[in-house]
């Protein structure tokens, strides 16, 4: 099994994959064994500590694989989207602060808020791409398949050559974010932090978390059942 199959299937384990510094969003299509070798880890240790995760008690509305895909697009438009942008601003503006107060004793801080500017940009392009461009060609996939209709044309071709740019973009913002990650050795705050400091890197971790399970909703599930459905669409027609 692929590591975003278990994420998608069961919610809870992405805890365990983070904890254990594996990448469940950009580097979801990995097998399990693929990254217990590459981390170095224990197959039996890291299948435990899943087997505690899976067993559990989940919300079952919270299953978001069973969710028909033109809902979770509209869900993720209205979370994860959302989130991003009214959060982005706030961290610009935060990190640019902390680079200008202390960039002098913690030079890294300059590199962070330059890291967050090209993120910023980057992540609300690609919002804007999957807002007009993919999400309502879901939309009217869906309602093909709910109504019997015909598989909606594109100037795309098939929805793998959107998806595949989207999935390149998201591997884009998940190297930023290590790169953020690391520069602050994992959002640790210097004894000298002053509040704005604490806030910009609570704000980050909140940023590398949220997003990362954008990333996971889309590449581990969105995406997967939407190539699915227009493959059974285009042998239907
Ligand atoms: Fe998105
Ligand atoms: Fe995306």
């Amino acid at each position: 099994m692929t590591i975003g199959e278990v994420v998608a299937q069961h919610y809870r384990t992405a805890e365990v994959f983070s904890r254990n510094g594996i990448d469940f969003c950009c580097g979801g299509k990995k097998t399990l064994g693929k990254a217990c070798s590459e981390h170095q880890l224990d197959w039996a240790d890291l299948s435990a500590e899943l087997g505690r995760a899976i067993d559990a008690p989940e919300m079952p509305s919270q299953q978001t694989d069973r969710w028909e895909p033109d809902f979770l697009a509209e869900y993720i438009v209205q979370t994860h989207h959302r989130y991003l942008r009214e959060n982005l601003p706030l961290l610009l503006d935060y990190t640019a602060k902390i680079a200008k107060v202390h960039g002098g004793r913690h030079p890294e801080l300059l590199l962070v808020a330059k890291q967050v500017q090209i993120l910023s940009t980057e992540l609300l392009e690609h919002l804007d791409k999957e807002e007009q461009v993919l999400f309502p060609y879901v939309a009217r996939l869906c309602a093909a398949r709910r109504h019997g209709g015909q598989t909606p044309a594109t100037t795309f071709g098939t929805v793998a050559n959107p998806i595949g740019m989207m999935e390149n973009e998201h591997d884009y913002a998940g190297a930023l974010l290590d790169n953020i990650r690391d520069l602050t050795s994992d959002f640790s705050l210097p004894a000298d932090a002053c509040a704005t400091y604490r806030v910009a890197f609570a704000k980050l971790r909140e940023l590398d978390q949220d997003l990362r399970w954008h990333v996971h909703l889309e590449n581990n599930v969105l995406f997967p059942k939407t190539m699915l459905l227009e493959q059974m669409l285009r042998q239907s027609n």
